[in-house]
């Protein structure tokens, strides 16, 4: 069985499969004519951290599809507390569909998904955040430049090497994409990270440059995206932080001018409005940051139907009927006995 842990799991064809099914989810949607293919099956949905666009996305794509979700925080569950992963993993799969999880740590996803027995899909952890890169690429496929193909798109990452940094720079390079990070030498992404990536480029065709130069970084991009400089865990060094990457790295007008005019401003949010990047270029009319959002939503609801739905088995009606029948002549027969303890 597959889970959604990491895009490095998939090859290239299968997530441009996957893009081509969050176009088609999102035009059925559009249409209000998406087909309830989930109808009676359930997400588990573990959170341990906060979240607005995993929670909402997928708890409304399951309601879409004809699915329910169940939002599971820690203090509500016994996950790390009273219950092992392993435990947790094995009774949730046997009363949900599908697990989606957001981890403090990558080993939890991880042993969620070696225990479970239904997929488990990963809504972000310390070390990746895969539902989000790929709804990031098919935003980037909805606004790229006419006539320019994915592989030729220049995606400029300003800042920290985020969950959300290391997972675009993973799936660009899986894809053939260009992937630049510019952020201070210490910031940047470790040299294991940047070895997968070089090696994505080997099969793809894919580059890979990771600078300390913002302004040459972004000359050339079709696409400037940026995340927050600081992570849960991290509040003790926001002083050295801030003071690395401001204010050369900063996504501000200034450094958004030095770029192509065609390129976009892109943030998966939540941001720090004022800190990693500017109103002026977030609320800019090349900025596309809540086309991001909403693409959650679709994406959610390809990744459901591509890891659930074959999975859900589809009786004949006349097999329902049947158990209907008998369930109600049992409950017929239940009512005529009276009840006896003994
Ligand atoms: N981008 C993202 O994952 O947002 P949330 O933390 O609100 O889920």
């Amino acid at each position: 069985m597959r889970h959604f842990i990491d895009t490095q799991d998939f090859s290239k064809a299968e997530l441009l499969d996957l893009i081509q099914l969050i176009h088609l989810t999102k035009d059925a949607d559009k249409q209000g004519a998406l087909p309830p293919l989930l109808s009676g099956t359930s997400l588990g949905m573990i959170f341990e951290e906060p979240s607005t666009r995993t929670r909402v996305s997928f708890e409304v794509a399951m309601t879409k599809l004809g699915g329910h979700a169940l939002y599971l925080r820690p203090g509500e569950i016994h996950l790390g507390q009273r219950e092992s992963t392993k435990d947790t993993a094995k009774v949730i799969s046997r009363m949900v569909n599908a697990i989606e999880a957001r981890t403090l740590s990558h080993k939890t996803v991880l042993e969620l998904a070696r225990h479970a027995t239904v997929p488990v899909i990963n809504g972000l952890t310390d070390y990746n955040h895969p539902t989000q890169v790929i709804c990031d690429v098919f935003t980037m496929l909805e606004h790229k430049l006419p006539g320019k193909l994915l592989e030729d798109l220049n995606v400029v990452f300003i800042g920290d090497t985020t969950n959300v940094c290391s997972s675009l720079m993973l799936i660009c390079t899986q894809l053939g994409m260009r992937f630049t990070q510019a952020a201070p030498r210490k910031y940047q992404a470790p040299e294991s990270l940047q070895e997968i990536a070089r090696e994505n480029c080997k099969l793809s065709g894919g580059t890979l440059v990771v600078t300390d130069d913002p302004v040459a970084a972004v000359s050339d991009a079709d696409f400037i995206y940026t995340d927050l400089w600081w992570w849960v865990g991290q509040e003790a060094e926001i002083p050295e932080r801030k003071a690395a990457f401001m204010p050369n790295f900063q996504v501000n007008l200034a450094l958004f001018e030095k770029a192509p005019r065609h390129a976009k401003m892109m943030h998966c949010l939540p941001a720090s409005r004022g800190v990693e990047a500017t109103d002026e270029v977030l609320d800019h009319p090349r900025s596309i940051i809540y086309d991001q959002s909403e693409n959650r939503l679709h994406t959610e609801k390809a990744i459901l139907i591509k890891f659930v739905y074959p999975r859900v088995s589809r009786p004949p009606h006349t097999l329902r009927d049947w158990h209907a029948g008998r369930i109600q002549a049992f409950l017929g027969e239940s009512l005529r006995l009276t009840f006896d303890p003994s």
